[in-house]
């Protein structure tokens, strides 16, 4: 039987990377899934690979900075499938790295919008659901940008240092619910998102390069990020509540240091 047999999830961004990956996974161990983005190419090319893998799932094209949008594929999910179980709040921009003179204040709002409001909404309209039926799991992506400098720029990291708190405050106003709402902080994983990153390095041949700081010595791929939300979304997980967990191959457990060889 599937980790998550019989369970009704919405994953967010499944339109590409995390998400995507994400949303098969869930598929695959047995969800039924609604799969959210506001690329809906991508989308569909999400739910065409669950179909053809002998999954459920369902596409919705939504914003999720947008509260009625928000609320409107989580009523989907419930009125489709017959509850929510699970919620996994992935969607997210970069924003890129722009000097902080350059930076503006719509610049900061349209990332904190996507970034933090978002799973904000996910979880206002969520929680009470799932806390009606005594059960539920939330799931957010962060960032090791959220723990550390250099991982993003500051309005993305602030965006998921916000990630991180929400998680902690949350799962506190849905205390004794049954919910349990925690997130994951990845570390360098090529997606959509870093793309730019990854063909930079091997348009100059520095791929080699990539990911020389962690431990692991390698970047991460987006199946590794979706395990942990697998994870976290099964009843496995059913004592973790208000983490924040990197999945950065260690990255983050390191002082600065020169790489050797
Ligand atoms: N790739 C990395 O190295 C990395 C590292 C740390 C955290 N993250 C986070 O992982 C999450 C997934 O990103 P990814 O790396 O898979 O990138 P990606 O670009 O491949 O996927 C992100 C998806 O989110 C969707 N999206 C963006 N804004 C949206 C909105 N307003 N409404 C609906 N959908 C929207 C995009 O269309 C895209 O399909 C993001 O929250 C990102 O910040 C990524």
């Amino acid at each position: 039987m599937g980790r998550l047999a019989g369970k009704r999830a919405i994953v967010t961004g499944a339109a590409s990377g995390i998400g995507r990956a994400s949303a098969r996974i869930f598929a695959r161990e047995g969800a039924s899934v609604v799969a959210v983005d506001r690329a809906e190419d991508g989308l569909a090319e999400t739910i065409a690979m669950i179909s053809d893998a002998g999954g459920t799932a369902m596409a919705v094209s939504a914003d999720v900075g947008d509260e009625d949008a928000v609320a409107g594929f989580i009523n989907t999910c419930v009125e489709s499938y017959g509850g929510l179980d699970v919620i996994y709040a992935n969607a997210g921009v970069s924003g890129g790295r722009v000097p902080v003179a350059e930076q503006t204040v719509d610049m900061w709002q349209d990332i904190l919008r996507v970034n933090l409001i978002g799973p904000f909404l996910c979880i206002k309209h969520s929680a009470p659901i799932m806390a009606a039926a005594g059960k539920g799991s939330i799931v957010c992506t962060a960032s090791v940008a959220a723990l550390r400098a250099n991982a993003g720029g500051p309005p993305y990291a602030a965006s998921k240092a916000g990630v991180v708190s929400l998680v902690q405050t949350m799962c506190n106003e849905f205390f004794a619910s049954g919910v349990r709402i925690n997130a994951i902080c990845p570390g360098l994983i090529e997606t959509g998102m870093t793309k730019p990153t990854f063909d930079r390095a091997r348009s100059r041949g520095t791929e080699g390069k990539i990911g020389q700081l962690n431990p692991t010595r390698r970047n991460g791929v987006p199946e590794e990020i979706a395990n942990m939300a697998l994870f976290l979304a099964s009843d496995e997980a059913s004592y973790v509540n208000g983490q924040s967990i990197a999945v950065d191959g260690g990255l983050t457990s390191t002082h600065p240091f020169v790489p050797k060889g």
